[in-house]
């Protein structure tokens, strides 16, 4: 047993969908979370800075005394998780592999479609992780440069939302029977990239998927929270406003958090 909270880091709003399937599927877990939203978005940045402001994140989560951190965020996964999982003594997982594992599950013509940042695909990470587990995959990537900017300011169902989205995912309609949401901010727009992609594209959730593994690790070290009665302290950071990040933490966890403004 381990009562210590689970780290969540996100270069803003995004990883709260991986923290939304956490309360789900283990709601005994205490959650810390620092989104970095007045630097998002980072999938434009050079990777030097996106390693520099990761780093940042982690360091806030250590000083909370984090059991394990979950990089809620693909950019930063894609740049820096092999280096902040060998340098700490904490398990640390990232978002990519549970989605590329999900994704070869799913497909069933080997066609699969990946969504993210232009860090992201520059990395064309998922494609050497899926083609490593299953070399016959076909894998077509398209960065989506202008969705994480739309969710940071909660245009969540907005005209210009719907907009972006159809003329963004125009190239990748028919071509795909899977499509991995490589953002962790992309699964706040799902029903309008499912509408534009049709009913029959499955759409892999790579942060949901990452819950599945967060549990698996917590029974391997033995670090679950106790089940006792002892009320959880969810605490949520934010480098931009408080409010701002409430608004949008309470219509996607469909509760009340506190959050409170930091400075890195
Ligand atoms: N949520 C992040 C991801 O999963 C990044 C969005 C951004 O800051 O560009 O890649």
């Amino acid at each position: 047993m381990d009562n210590r909270p689970i780290g969540f880091l996100d270069s803003g709003v995004g990883g709260l969908t991986v923290v939304r399937e956490l309360m789900r599927q283990l709601p005994y877990e205490e959650i810390i979370y620092i989104g970095d939203s007045a630097r998002a978005p980072y999938g434009p940045r050079p990777a030097q800075q996106i390693r520099t402001y990761t780093w940042q994140l982690v360091d806030f989560l250590l000083t909370k005394n984090v059991k394990m951190i979950v990089i809620a965020c693909n950019t930063a996964t894609a740049v820096v998780w092999e280096e902040i999982k060998e340098k700490l003594d904490i398990p640390v997982l990232g978002v990519i592999l549970p989605g590329a594992s999900a994704a070869i599950k799913s497909t069933e013509a080997g066609r699969i479609g990946v969504i993210g940042t232009p860090m992201t695909v520059k990395s064309d990470i998922y494609r050497h992780k899926i083609q490593a587990l299953s070399p016959e995959m076909d894998v077509t990537s398209l960065a989506c440069p202008k969705f994480a900017p739309l969710v940071e300011s909660n245009q969540l169902n907005s005209s210009l939302t719907k907009k972006v989205v159809y003329e963004t995912l125009q190239s990748l309609t028919g071509q795909v029977d899977t499509l991995i949401l490589g953002c962790t901010h992309y699964p706040l727009l799902k029903p309008i990239i499912q509408n534009v992609m049709g009913p029959q594209v499955k759409l892999i959730d790579s942060g949901a998927e990452c819950v599945r593994d967060i549990s698996v690790l917590l029974n391997y070290f033995e670090i679950n929270r106790s089940r006792d009665k002892q009320e959880l302290r969810h605490r949520f950071y934010t480098t931009a406003s408080a409010k701002s990040f409430a608004d949008i933490a309470k219509v996607w966890l469909n509760r009340q958090v506190d959050v409170e403004h930091v400075t890195l």
